[in-house]
């Protein structure tokens, strides 16, 4: 039997970060020894605060509330008040599971087009053809770190016409590690008003900036129009409890009332320990600040390390200002790369994982064109608990502490240089 299956999913494939995930795992276990620039997940331990949230209500098998416990939503309006600025209410909160589900409700439920900066992560589009939405990526440059510039979305409004659109920005960036400054966030905001775009503001890594600015959200200057969406998954390293949140402002209360319906209709609430671990994290989030600057500190470190080496191997590279990830381009080696058949960022990055050795993802899986050589690096391939337990501080590393503390990113860039050095 054939089932018929609806075609706006017919050709979906498995997200291009969760299968280099697989394929990497698959190699090692064929014993081949691959250095993971692929897939970002945070490299720490859950905090254990949260661990105990979890345990302490592991017997609660109650249905909570659609839009999450009420305490939870509260606590995170005050932190959201007190970390970045933000006012909201309870009302306005809605915890789901992970915030790429919620970002998939909202993007189902709103009409219109989506607008992207490209380079943009690799879920937006997919989601978006599964509605049968339009996604126009919106071009940025490398001189910009590929941060979206005002002028960049007037001209791609101005060309849409009419039709409803929704805009989704990443702040700290996934795939570029850059971070909006406050300035062009205000100009961002000015032209969506003017356009009355419906902005996502996904802010999932929020807190993992290397700036040392303040987190600022464009909700902050553009409070009418924007979704915020945050959760556990990167700076409280909790990806796999799976919660999200998604923030909407009253003057959006028919897209509230659609997604409460939504929620009802479909998982109904977010798993109910796991609400309450969530709850630990934002209402003491005091307790658990040393530990989290410490795990940006090594973020830090980490991308920091691999820009010097890319830059230092002739790559483009901005730099990592947030986040997990660089994107470097392998644009100077562009000749000598189509001498060896070379000639899109797919062809590069699979010659990288099978020869080399080195797992990465082409720009194109960000809304780049297939010829881009630009390749999406996580830093993350690390021991997280070692290196927290073993960390002598960003002062006291030395080439020593690096070979223990961070020997794949150091091997993996070994074998680029080695790998471009013959080409
Ligand atoms: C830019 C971006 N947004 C959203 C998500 C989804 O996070 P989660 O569903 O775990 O909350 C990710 C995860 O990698 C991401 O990189």
């Amino acid at each position: 039997m054939i089932p018929s299956i609806n075609p706006l999913v017919l050709n979906l494939k498995e997200s291009a970060t969760l299968h280099i995930n697989t394929t990497v795992k698959k190699l090692r276990s064929e014993g081949r020894k691959v250095n993971h620039f692929g897939f970002g997940e945070a490299a720490f331990p859950v905090p254990k605060l949260l661990q105990e949230g979890l345990i302490d209500h592991a017997s609660h098998n109650e249905y909570l509330p659609t839009q999450g416990l009420l305490e939870l939503r509260e606590a995170l309006c005050a932190y959201l008040k007190k970390e970045h600025q933000l006012e909201y209410t309870a009302e306005d909160v809605f915890i789901g599971p992970g915030s790429k589900e919620l970002i998939f409700q909202l993007s189902y439920l709103v009409e219109g087009i989506l607008l992207v900066p490209a380079p943009s992560w690799v879920s937006y589009g997919p989601q978006a053809a599964m509605r049968g939405k339009t996604l126009i990526p919106i071009q940025t440059k490398r001189e910009n770190s590929y941060r979206l510039q005002a002028d960049e979305l007037d001209r791609a409004c101005f060309e849409m016409g009419q039709e409803q659109k929704l805009l989704i920005l990443n702040n700290p960036n996934n795939p570029t590690g850059s971070v909006y400054t406050e300035e062009e966030l205000k100009e961002i905001a000015e032209i969506c008003r003017a356009y009355n775009v419906i902005v996502i503001s996904d802010e999932i890594y929020a807190g993992i900036d290397f700036t040392g600015r303040p987190h600022v959200s464009i909700a902050r200057f553009y409070p009418e129009g924007t979704i915020v969406s945050t959760g556990l998954s990167k700076l409280f390293a909790g990806g796999g409890y799976r919660l999200g949140a998604m923030i909407i402002p009253p003057t959006l209360q028919i897209i509230k009332d659609s997604l409460s319906a939504i929620i009802s209709e479909t998982f109904s609430c977010v798993s109910c320990p796991v609400q309450y671990a969530a709850l630990n994290g934002y209402s003491r989030f005091d307790e658990l600040r040393e530990e989290l600057n410490t795990n940006r500190d090594i973020y830090r470190y980490a991308s920091e390390y691999l820009w010097d080496r890319f830059t230092a191997m002739g790559l483009n590279c901005p730099k990592p200002e947030g986040a997990f990830y660089l994107f470097p381009d392998f644009d100077n080696y562009r000749e000598k790369l189509k001498a060896h058949g070379i000639l899109t960022g797919k062809a590069l990055v699979e010659k990288l994982l099978l020869d080399v050795g080195v797992a990465l993802l082409p720009g194109s899986d960000f809304y780049f064109p297939a010829t881009n050589l630009g390749v999406r690096t996580a830093s993350v391939d690390f021991d997280g608990k070692f290196v927290r337990e073993n960390w002598p501080g960003r002062d006291g590393m030395n080439e020593e502490w690096e070979k223990k503390l961070f020997p794949s990113l150091i091997e993996g860039c070994d074998r680029l240089e080695a790998f471009l050095k013959n080409l």
